[in-house]
């Protein structure tokens, strides 16, 4: 079983359109695609998609919140949510054939301290019978920065692994309580380290030094050259055939989903790879975030290159 933690959802509404965007008149949707959002959502659906249970964590609140969990349970996705006073945010994309997508994403409510602790009270009966946890995106409003850093230490302390994916001083202080596994793209450690990423010399330093601090699994995804990661084995670059790209939304979250799926099944490091950045690659060639076609992870799978460096 995984446990994916979403903090922050939303219900996402993919508005697609046919006509031009004119700015300022009445535009009619020609089509809209409601769907249970927030990075952690994302990797529920693909660690699904993977074979493996998964249940959806985080907070959710008003009809919103109702709205979202029957998506999920459409979807067939168990969920144990935070229920909280505020309403659950949506976010708008619009896909029109002028300027492809244009996203509106609401900041969301806020949490209250006193929710905040009833959730962290909860979150140990909540992942025990998880084998992994994932921990995506930013938190709401209310919250402390260190929210990361006190659900990794509780995971841990159940013998539990967790992959932490997530930006800024979330990231900063999640890698205090070292995860299993951490996955930020190029600007996220650009971030981290407040540096500019030249060459792939300067990526495996950086990702290094994480490694170093005690972090067993470091992955830094790299978009189309793929990803590369840091464990006890060696380093190792996995790099996707050149394919034609649909939708790179959510493209790290798959690839969270898929370590997760890999983590629980004890794959060994160069493996879980080529699993996880097949199944990424194969997301960026469907329009939905969060989903790809199996037999295309497949194809994919079969010219994905992993070099030991
Ligand atoms: N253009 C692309 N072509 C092929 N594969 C891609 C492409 N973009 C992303 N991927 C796959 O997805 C993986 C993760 O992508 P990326 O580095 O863009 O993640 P990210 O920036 O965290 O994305 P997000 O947070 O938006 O989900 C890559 O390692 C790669 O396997
Ligand atoms: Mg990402």
């Amino acid at each position: 079983m995984i446990t994916t933690v979403t903090l922050n959802a939303s219900i996402d509404k993919a508005y697609h359109m046919t006509q031009k965007i004119e700015n300022g008149t009445v535009m009619r949707v020609a089509e809209t695609h409601n769907s249970a959002g927030g990075k952690g959502l994302n990797v529920a659906r693909v660690v699904k998609l993977c074979g493996s249970d998964t249940k959806a964590a985080g907070f959710v609140g008003g009809y919103n919140g109702q709205y979202l969990e029957s998506l999920l349970d459409a979807d067939g996705i168990s969920y144990e949510f935070e229920h909280i006073n505020g309403e659950t945010r949506s976010c708008i994309n619009i896909l029109d054939p002028g300027y492809g997508s244009t996203e509106y994403l609401e900041g969301g409510c806020e949490v209250t301290a006193e929710e905040e602790t009833s959730f962290l009270e909860r979150f140990p009966g909540i992942i025990r019978n998880s084998d992994v946890v994932t921990i995506s995106g930013s938190a709401p409003r209310g919250m402390g920065r260190d929210i990361y850093q006190k659900m990794i230490r509780i995971v841990k302390k159940l013998g539990r692994k967790v992959i932490l994916d997530t930006s800024g001083e979330y990231l900063k202080r999640g890698l205090e309580s070292l995860p299993t596994m951490v996955k930020p793209n190029k600007d996220e450690i650009e971030m981290l380290f407040d540096i500019k990423v030249r060459s792939q010399e300067d990526v495996i330093g950086y990702a290094q030094k994480i490694y170093e601090k005690g972090i067993p699994y470091v992955v830094i995804s790299l978009g189309g050259e793929g990803a590369l990661l840091v464990c006890k084995k060696g380093i190792y670059q996995g790099k996707p055939p050149r394919i034609e790209v649909v939708n790179t939304v959510g493209c790290g979250d798959s690839m969270v989903g898929a370590f997760a799926v890999a983590l629980e099944r004890n794959m060994e490091p160069e493996d879980a790879l080529k699993f996880a950045v097949a199944v990424a690659s194969a997301n960026a060639l469907s329009s939905n975030t969060g989903t790809f076609d199996p037999a295309k992870r497949d194809e994919i799978s079969q010219n994905v290159k992993i070099i030991k460096l």
